[in-house]
């Protein structure tokens, strides 16, 4: 029988009078919502302090959550604390619609077009950091990735004068922006306390020289390709330019948001392929027989690494940087015949529905062909959220997988790496906002031998041809039907244009982000590209109709 009856979700045993379940909650946020969950199911309701919260988690009440209009579960709510951080009227600060529209304006410095650039300056990036390195040493994989994805965010999102000229500057004003990301911001985000001092200073600093830039900028002839650039260029649906302070935060939001995400994710992809030697050999394999030892790493290589990629999203599936996403409910919402009232606050939690038997198969274990062709266990969207789901999926999806795979497409293949301790000791630090790996986090690294190039193919066996993997991936290529046509999920789709560079006689992301069907029906010659297109769309928002 289900605690709490009727349309009330079931109460988390154990809480506090006034305190609720906060003590447990602080002590270890992850183990506090796994046990919330598989105590009291997949819709849960405990109370912080005052507020009471209803978890939801599994697909069904997932999809609740990630579907619901903005009208009916307010993001605002959850991200108050970044308004001073951000600015004034932007995004979380803005009305709804603003809010959209502002957060769109990302979009087409993140699309896989602008991505063609980015990749040469993450390449240029990685083999910068590592130009010290030697022949052997060791190094903190937390630390290390933290700076390398600084390095390349603000290279390809702030552009080269911040990235360069003013490299040491930015790094004072990120350290006290980030500092000011504190819980207290909720409710207070102006008490007169040092770290909010440092915070304001910093994002008015900051807003000076974005302006110094757009100025200096404005005379140049060519134009630098960065997301700075792109919000310059950007106009309001009414014609309206983005303002100094506008410009200011959605670059400070775009890092934020990719910054500890991005780091912890690529910490997390070495670790686990150092806890799985088989796994490792399998992806140097991949890279190997894609690139060599010497071949350059550009856009068009990075496209398709089926070891690497299944690799990745295996660690986002068990550590995802986010444990926790928040929205506020505006109108009483019905979920799994519960009614979560107007005033409560929902989470979804990607690690807990990622960990369930009846949506993973033996969920527990790292295990990246759970997401070849045949088994495809990504499949159910509502089910597998790293990147959250719905409207507000991360925008920055495929530039996280194009950045964590550059960055293992030059590492890989310069440098053998070992853990210094034993490997259960490499676990996730719950503790963080953003959950990276624990400190301290050691490894050695060792310059590759230009031998290991041929022997590290499977005892003897020569390389395989290059830009065919080593894993068998054809399914994702193989469809016999006759009449096919491709549909596009409007909901899902946020503009990537990742479908326009796969297949261009069938897709095209114009200037306002939005995805034209140019050709809905698929012939047999043209189902390799448009199956491809389906595959890479970051949203899974393109489906085969076969009529
Ligand atoms: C939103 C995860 C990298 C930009 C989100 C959300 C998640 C997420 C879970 C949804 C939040 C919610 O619904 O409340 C991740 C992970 C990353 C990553 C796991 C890396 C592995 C990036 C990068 C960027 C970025 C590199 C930009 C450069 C954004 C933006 C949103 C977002 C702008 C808000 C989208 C919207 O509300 O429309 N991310 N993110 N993310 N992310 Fe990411």
């Amino acid at each position: 029988a289900r605690a709490g009856g009727g349309d009330e979700p079931p109460m988390v045993k154990g809480g506090i009078p006034w305190i609720g379940h906060m003590l447990a909650f602080a002590s270890n946020p992850f183990k506090f919502v796994e046990r919330a969950a598989r105590e009291a199911g997949e819709v849960a309701a405990f109370r912080l302090l005052g507020q009471r919260i209803v978890l939801l988690t599994g697909d069904e009440a997932s999809e609740a959550f990630y579907r619901s209009s903005d009208e009916q579960l307010d993001q605002s709510a959850a991200y108050k604390l970044m308004t001073p951080i951000f600015g004034e009227g932007l995004v979380f600060d803005a009305p709804i619609a603003r809010k959209n529209e502002q957060l769109r304006m990302l979009m087409p410095a993140l699309r896989v077009e602008a991505m063609r650039d980015h990749s040469t300056k993450i390449v240029q990036e990685v083999e910068d950091i590592i130009a010290g390195w030697g022949d052997a040493g060791e190094i903190e994989l937390v630390e290390f990735m933290k700076q390398l994805t600084i390095n390349t965010a603000s290279h390809c999102l702030l552009g080269r004068e911040f990235r360069y000229e003013l490299s040491t500057e930015f790094a004072h004003i990120y350290h006290d922006l980030e500092q000011g990301v504190h819980p207290l911001a909720y409710h207070f985000p102006n008490l007169p306390i040092p770290k909010f001092r440092r915070r304001d200073k910093a994002r008015k600093r900051l807003q000076e020289l974005v302006g110094a830039i757009v100025r200096k900028r404005a005379s140049q002839a060519e134009k630098p390709s960065d997301m700075f650039q792109s919000l310059i260029d950007m106009r309001y649906e009414d014609g309206a330019k983005l303002d100094e302070n506008e410009i200011t935060g959605l670059l400070v939001g775009a890092i934020f948001a990719g910054h500890h995400t991005s780091s912890g994710t690529a910490a997390w992809v070495l670790l686990e392929l150092l806890k799985n030697p088989p796994v490792l050999r399998a992806a140097r394999q991949e890279l190997d027989a894609l690139l060599g030892r010497k071949g350059d790493v550009t856009f068009q290589s990075l496209r398709e690494m089926p070891v690497l990629e299944n690799v990745l999203k295996e660690v986002l599936r068990l550590h995802p940087p986010l444990i926790i996403l928040m929205r506020q409910v505006s109108e009483d919402l019905h979920v799994k015949g519960y009614t979560i009232k107007a005033g409560d606050m929902v989470w979804a939690s990607p690690p807990v529905t990622h960990r369930m038997s009846r949506l993973f198969s033996n969920p527990a274990a790292f295990d990246p062909d759970r997401f070849s062709p045949e088994r495809r266990e990504d499949r159910n969207l509502m089910a597998y959220q790293p990147f959250g789901g719905g409207k507000h999926k991360c925008s920055g999806n495929a530039f996280a997988m194009f950045q964590i795979k550059a960055i293992f497409a030059v590492l890989l293949r310069r440098y053998d790496f070992e853990l210094v301790d034993a490997p259960e000791s490499y676990v996730d630090n719950y503790a963080d906002m953003i959950v990276q790996p624990k400190s301290p986090c050691r490894l050695r690294y060792r310059r590759r031998p230009a031998s290991s190039f041929v022997s590290d193919y499977g005892k003897g066996e020569p390389p395989p041809a290059a830009g065919k993997c080593p894993v068998d991936h054809g399914a994702r290529a193989r469809v016999e039907m006759p009449k096919i046509t491709v549909a596009v999920d409007r909901g899902l789709c946020q503009g990537h244009a990742m479908c326009m560079g796969e297949a261009p006689d069938h897709f095209h992301v114009g200037e306002d982000g939005v995805l034209r069907i140019v050709k809905e029906a698929v012939t047999e010659a043209e189902m390799a590209a448009v199956q491809s297109a389906i595959n890479y769309c970051p949203n899974a928002a393109l489906r085969l109709e076969r009529r």
